[in-house]
């Protein structure tokens, strides 16, 4: 799969975040990933379902929902309602994971999951067939700006090993300090997506930094990948 490179706008600046879209999707990003956080199951609170839509008709872009919400199922056509094609859930947060799974595809979304810090890729194993994407978190979700936990590389590698053995062309993201210098590792380990917030943001343009995150993921990635 090609490499993916999805900004999250956590980073960005609140006050003119449409200008901030438009400037992401110019530079040629795949989706732009929203956090949406409910200072519940994560101790922050960013935007929900009516700020993305808001910025839906700004550009043209893929739009994907990073849910951080406890008990997410009653918002999630409000996610299609937005705009969104893809919504990625922690299965902490869900009642009956495999249900909520169902009804994300239902839906017409494509289904991501996130696994954080501690958790492993057990919660994967008997749902890979209503699965879009993985998205293996390298840091405690909640905030942008956070260090990269290296120790999750193994994590990707298994993930990666998984998909393989399954069989599934299911995209692999790592999200939380993902930047110029950390990108190598999860590439190397088998990820093709890439979630990037601050370091996105200390390139002198979007463009700059979009070219030169998918060189170095490009340049990282394993030969047959
Ligand atoms: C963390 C979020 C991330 C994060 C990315 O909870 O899911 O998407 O804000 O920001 P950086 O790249 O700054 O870690
Ligand atoms: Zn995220």
């Amino acid at each position: 799969m090609t490499v993916k490179i999805l900004p999250s706008v956590t980073t960005a600046n609140f006050a003119c975040l449409g200008d901030e879209v438009r400037g992401l999707a110019a530079a040629g990003v795949d989706r732009i990933h929203w956090d949406v956080m409910d200072g519940r199951y994560v101790p922050n609170i960013t935007f929900g379902p009516d700020v993305i839509a808001a910025c839906r008709p700004l550009v043209a872009c893929g739009f994907e929902a990073h849910v951080m919400c406890d008990s997410p199922e009653d918002l999630l056509p409000r996610f299609v309602d937005a705009g969104c094609e893809l919504v990625t859930l922690h299965p902490e947060t869900l009642r009956q994971p495999h249900r909520t799974y169902a009804a994300v595809r239902e839906l017409g979304l494509r289904l991501g999951i996130a696994l954080s810090p501690a958790t492993g890729v057990e919660p994967l194993t008997h749902v890979l067939d209503l699965v879009d994407m993985v998205l293996v978190m390298t840091v405690d979700p909640g905030f942008g700006g956070q260090s990269y936990l290296t120790s999750m590389e193994p994590k990707v590698a298994a993930v990666a090993e998984l998909l393989e053995r399954a069989g599934h062309t299911v995209e692999l993201g790592v999200d939380g300090g993902v930047g110029p210098d950390t990108i190598a590792g999860p590439a190397a380990a088998g990820a093709d997506a890439f979630v990037c917030g601050s370091a996105l943001w200390r390139y002198p343009s979007f463009s700059e930094g979009v070219a030169d995150l998918r060189r170095r993921a490009d340049a990282a990635r394993p030969a047959t990948a």
